[in-house]
């Protein structure tokens, strides 16, 4: 419950691996704990909270009653939507009324994750279980969407510090990305680039030109076209991403068509 100033936040989690949790706690400016104990009041979160069964869904239900039209509410996971959305269900409510009743009195929704924005893997051919995104089930309350699977965590810290500090919305792109971290392509600042200039592409991963560092296009990086600063701001505070680590970009932070693409020509 709001105390101290610090607004309440209720984290819904749906059709997802945690990974965007996950990624979360190993931040370190802020520090998860800064974040939970001296900036929000997180009320409602299923892997972090100690509470479990009803004394849980009384906490979420307090919540909701004390708060309302003021909490952030946050999503991990994509939303079922097949045969009345059975295949994801927490306390006995499909994740769709979960989300439907969560959002009513919302002040912002943070879809966190490639899940949450727009369905993710889950939603790959033949989405069996009809898997969406926030933004196809919500549709009267502001909803920001982090994408990445996982996103970087300080995409989504400082979304919420920007919120925080200025009790607004960061500036978003038409796939309600905050700008300020989806605004370019990753292959404008990424390291192989000088190679992707000159021509030179690794032809096979772990012959030379691959060791080499060379650009991963032909190996089916999705880097110029894929909007995020993982380039810049890096994973885990040790400067490694995926192209530095030899690995094309899969364009996970991408809806649809270039996502959907990179897994389905990996299996
Ligand atoms: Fe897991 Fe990726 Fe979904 Fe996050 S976006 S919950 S990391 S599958
Ligand atoms: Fe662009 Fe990918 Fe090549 Fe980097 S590795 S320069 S992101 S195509
Ligand atoms: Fe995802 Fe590509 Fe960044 S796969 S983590 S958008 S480098």
């Amino acid at each position: 419950i709001e105390k101290n100033g610090n607004p309440a936040v209720i984290w819904l989690h749906f059709q997802e691996c945690t990974g965007c949790s996950e990624s979360l706690l190993r931040s370190s400016h802020p520090t998860i704990s800064t974040l939970i104990l001296d900036m929000i009041s997180l009320d409602y979160h299923e892997t972090l909270m100690v509470g479990a069964g009803h004394q849980a869904e009384k906490s979420l239900h307090d919540s909701m009653k004390a708060n309302q039209g003021k909490y952030i509410l946050v999503v991990e996971g994509a939303i079922p939507t097949k045969q009345n959305g059975i295949f994801c269900k927490v306390s006995g409510k499909t994740a769709m009324e979960s989300l439907q009743e969560a959002a009513k009195g919302a002040a912002a929704i943070i879809s966190i994750g490639t899940c949450a924005s727009y369905g993710g893997i889950q939603s790959v051919a033949p989405n069996p279980t009809g898997a969406v995104g926030v933004r196809d089930i919500v549709k009267d309350k502001p909803i920001i969407n982090i994408p990445g699977c996982p996103p970087n965590p300080y995409n989504f810290l400082s979304t919420v510090l920007y919120y925080l500090t200025f009790k607004k919305l960061p500036e978003l792109d038409n796939l309600g990305r905050p700008k300020f971290a989806y605004g370019r392509k990753i292959h404008e600042h990424c390291e192989r680039r000088p190679h992707f200039d000159a021509g030179r592409f690794a032809k096979a991963y772990g012959d030379p030109t691959h060791a080499q560092g060379y650009c991963l296009y032909k190996l089916g990086c999705k880097g110029p076209a894929t909007s995020a600063n993982c380039s810049v701001q890096r994973f885990n505070d040790v400067g490694a991403w995926p192209v530095s680590i030899g690995h094309p970009c899969i364009g996970c932070t991408e809806p649809d068509i270039l996502f959907k693409t990179a897994i389905a020509e990996k299996v």
